[in-house]
């Protein structure tokens, strides 16, 4: 009998062994990760840095309680608002994107007095209360979580929202949105609709919290997805690309609110591990410039991808790639790993989601391009020859 409560549908791997954008199974097969565990793996699988830095930290000090100063959390934060360009904000430190979405939601409501929220289709925002409630997929919502007060929205529609915002405007208290929607299928946030939310939060005093928890981190070849709207938010989460692996996760709050005792804690976060997981993580992007070379790399990639014949709607930016597979092409993403031993990601239906390490190198990208298009050649021959 397994006694793990059966919630994930796993392919059948045992992962023992990291480095970089490749790990191996517990028969030494090296696999290509195009997916970096989810968008989680940021630096590279056990950078040598962070391995360093954990160490160093886990023979001083693991966990005190918040109950004392812990200067490793007011460095973390100097370091994120610096790299992030978001100097006058202050960080609240938590344990997942979940747990980052629900006290962003909770801190917009505590600072306006509201309640409503609105949210957008295909949207997902974590697992918690009302993370999941915000979530636009009713079979993971418990009859517990539903809340009328989440409004979902189309996506990109900057009509509808201007209409909601006018008929129910002074109700407002949040608008929460993906930079990139991950879950949903590697749908961009145009430019224009970011900057429509800004303009209508200020107008009807609502809070924008920007979803960073996927497509944050340096992954979109910009510190935040959202920052190429040119406009601010006023609550950025995180938490995938935080630690490198290591659980932890963020809320990056704008000077316009205010903090009070109570307001949010935690037992676990920023605990001392964590933080030095995460600053090793901002001193390997800083070091390694690898919120450009996510650019660079994302580019390539992209650029490569298109012509390929095949896959269709091609989409993304830096290295948050999506593309459609057709019927025909349907076992790509089960072929490219257990044939080929590259790992990517999916999402429903019928997507490919490529998430690698922002540190990938160029014979990497290659290797995954020259596989990927020596797949598609096959599955097409047989979808020709049947
Ligand atoms: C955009 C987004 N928000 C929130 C979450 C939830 O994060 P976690 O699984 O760490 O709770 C995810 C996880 O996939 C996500 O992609």
């Amino acid at each position: 009998m397994n006694n793990l409560f059966n919630v994930y549908p796993i392919n059948d791997i045992t992962i023992t062994k990291g480095i970089g954008s490749y790990v191996w199974d517990d028969n030494g097969v090296q696999y290509l990760d195009m997916y970096g565990g989810h968008a989680v793996i940021s630096i590279g699988h056990t950078h040598p840095h962070w391995v360093q830095r954990i160490e160093d930290q886990l023979h001083k000090i693991a966990f005190y309680s918040n109950s004392i100063k812990i200067p490793l959390q007011e460095e973390l934060a100097a370091k994120l608002c610096q790299i992030s360009g978001k100097t006058d904000y202050q960080l609240f430190l938590c344990n997942s994107g979940a747990e980052a979405n629900e006290n962003a939601m909770k801190l917009a409501s505590f600072h306006n007095g509201r309640k409503k929220i609105i949210a957008f289709k295909k949207s997902f925002h974590g697992r918690t209360s009302l993370a999941v409630a915000a979530t636009d997929n009713q079979k993971i919502v418990a009859p517990v979580n539903e809340t009328e007060n989440i409004i979902f929205l189309p996506f990109n529609d900057e009509k509808a929202l201007e209409k909601y915002f006018a008929e129910n405007g002074k109700e407002i208290s949040s608008v929460i949105i993906e930079g990139i929607q991950g879950v949903g299928g590697i749908r961009i946030a145009d430019e224009s609709f970011l900057q429509k939310i800004r303009s209508l939060c200020d107008k009807y005093g609502a809070i924008y919290i920007a979803d960073s928890v996927q497509c944050g981190y340096g992954r979109s070849g910009k510190f935040f997805s959202h920052d190429y709207a040119g406009v601010d938010a006023d609550i950025y989460t995180m938490a995938k690309g935080m630690g490198n692996g290591f659980p932890i996760g963020g809320v990056l709050i704008s000077p316009k609110i205010e903090a009070k005792f109570g307001m949010l804690g935690t037992t676990f976060g920023g605990n001392h591990l964590a933080c030095a997981a995460a600053l090793a993580v901002l001193e390997v992007i800083e070091k390694e410039n690898l919120i450009e070379q996510a650019k660079l790399r994302g580019t390539y990639l992209f650029n490569r991808l298109k012509s390929i014949d095949g896959i269709e709607n091609l989409r993304g930016k830096g290295l948050m790639i999506g593309f459609d597979v057709p019927d025909a092409l349907k076992d790509l993403r089960k072929n490219l790993l257990f044939n080929h031993h590259i790992f990517t990601g999916a999402a429903n239906p019928n997507v490919i989601r490529l998430l690698p390490s922002l540190a990938i190198a160029k014979k990497q990208v290659d290797e995954f391009l020259d596989v990927l298009k020596e797949e598609i050649a096959t599955l097409s021959t047989v979808v020709t020859e049947s």
